[in-house]
């Protein structure tokens, strides 16, 4: 194993311990973030003389070249190699022989691995956010195409009050919504550079940590060394975020798989984003929805487990947090592979909206109309709610809904039932009157969809004075 250690050690590692502390299977993706630190490193190096010119032209050039040959797969681990640092020093070593060795000078793998990874996530947000943007447009879109179409609103999955398609597909925009502000929040946090803390105890050679932090596009570096190497909060709380996209985003896919069933027909999933069925020809699958759904459940894992990693350890750099990175990296791969999949999915289903319109007053779902109704002609709410109630019992017994029943019937019921009651019940009447900010009627509606188009552009705004990704969001997996 080349080790980047072993003056005090009689003998190699055993065969168990190199293989159970060999991180280059994963760890790779970090090199280009590595060797970005690197030449910010080589620079301060040289500022404190550690490094002449000719040095630093050198090993900044061997550097870049490294980092090509890294993203064209012609540079990579040896099977001896412990981790990222140990192969990018092999490189930097056999490419430049003792100038190769100069490097470590000031900083610890320990000081690395936190910066790499702080970099590494601020890519993956930008990524992140950019996908949920298109994600958030696309609900917009579909939403403004039916802003006055009524569907059956639910609690408890039965038909509470009729809203419209258009606030049910806003409603999910507004939550992504959230987890793209949480990003944001994040990130200005994580906006702190570890590099120059060392392994836990800063440096003795003149290193300048500001001018790193600058150099790699931090605003500030650390005020605490010990801290600096110790925090993985960045880490956790992006695991956290990604679980909470998707939560929401396996909230959204459960609801389209109840639409896209045979029993509510509400919606049509375009060919292209759905599955057939190897046995049963007739079959045509929501598996875009299902996998989100299923995804989330180790999105929710990675979490707990890291949060679990974390719990007992003494606040310094221990090897326990080397865990950190399989789970970061699979959330984001899965959420760069889910979100495009759901939003290709949602801009090209199709809706049935006569059909979801019929459904909309099922169930006495007017009832809260009648009640308003009575509301506003003088009748305190609690005998409203029971005038209401037993206008329901009336229409159940007889076994029709509530915009079927005759004069006589609300007569029947209750005198304060005046026939001018039948205004509001249609439901779009209903839905007409739901007018104030952030209800369902079309109007509202409108401009909620307004407001999120406009938010999707101030967020993207964010995104332009972001640095471009380093390195590609996953691996592609074609
Ligand atoms: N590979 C380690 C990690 O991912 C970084 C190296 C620090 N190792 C050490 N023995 N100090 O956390």
């Amino acid at each position: 194993m080349t080790a980047l250690w072993g003056g005090r050690f009689d003998d190699g590692p055993s065969e168990a311990m190199a293989a159970l502390s060999k991180s280059t299977d994963f760890d790779m993706r970090l090199a280009p973030y590595d060797l970005e630190a690197s030449i910010a490193h080589a620079h301060v190096l040289h500022g404190a003389k550690l490094l002449d010119a000719d040095e630093l032209e050198r090993l900044t050039l061997v550097l870049r070249q490294l980092r090509e040959e890294v993203l064209a797969g012609r540079f990579g681990p040896q099977p001896g190699d412990e981790d990222v640092h140990a192969t990018l020093e092999r490189g930097l070593v056999e490419r430049l022989g003792e100038l190769g060795g100069k490097l470590r000078a000031g900083r610890s793998r320990n000081d690395q691995i936190a910066t790499d990874l702080r970099l590494y996530c601020r890519d993956r947000v930008t990524g992140l956010t950019t996908k949920l943007l298109i994600l958030v447009e696309v609900l917009a879109q579909q939403a403004e195409r039916h802003v006055a179409s009524p569907m059956p609103g639910m609690t408890h999955l039965q038909h509470a009050q009729p809203i419209t398609f258009g606030h049910k597909l806003a409603a999910h925009a507004q939550a992504f919504l959230r987890d793209v502000s949480r990003l944001q929040d994040w990130d200005v946090r994580a906006d702190v550079s570890p590099l120059g803390s060392g392994a836990l105890a800063g440096s003795s050679l003149p290193l300048d940590p500001e001018a790193v932090a600058a150099d790699l596009g931090f605003t500030q570096c650390a005020q605490n060394s010990v801290d600096a190497v110790a925090d993985r909060d960045f880490v956790a709380e992006l695991l956290f975020v990604t679980s909470m996209v998707g939560i929401h985003l396996s909230q959204l896919a459960e609801e389209v798989i109840l639409w896209a069933s045979q029993e509510f027909s509400w919606i049509e999933l375009d060919d292209a984003y759905s599955t057939g069925s190897s046995i049963m020809p007739q079959k045509k699958n929501p598996d875009i929805a299902e996998l989100a759904r299923g995804k989330t459940g180790r999105l929710i894992g990675h979490v707990s487990g890291f949060l679990a990693t974390l719990k007992g350890l003494p606040h310094a750099y221990n090897r326990d947090l080397q865990e950190d990175k399989e789970p970061l990296f699979d959330a984001c791969d899965t959420l760069a592979l889910v979100l495009p999949a759901m939003t290709g999915m949602v801009a090209t289903m199709t809706v049935n909206t006569e059909r979801m319109a019929d459904a909309a007053p099922k169930g006495y779902s007017l009832a809260t109309e009648v009640a308003d109704w009575l509301v506003r002609d003088g009748v305190p709410f609690k005998d409203a709610h029971e005038i209401t109630g037993r206008l329901v019992m009336h229409c159940a017994q007889s076994g029709i809904e509530l915009d079927e029943v005759s004069d006589a019937d609300l007569l029947n019921v209750s005198g304060k039932l005046r026939p001018e009651v039948r205004d509001v019940l249609s439901v779009p009447g209903a839905l007409e009157t739901r007018k104030t900010s952030g209800s369902t009627g079309p109007t509202a509606v409108a401009a909620q969809v307004k407001m999120l188009h406009e938010r999707v552009s101030r967020e993207r705004g964010w995104l332009a004075g972001r640095p471009p990704p380093l390195t590609h969001e996953a691996p592609s997996r074609a």
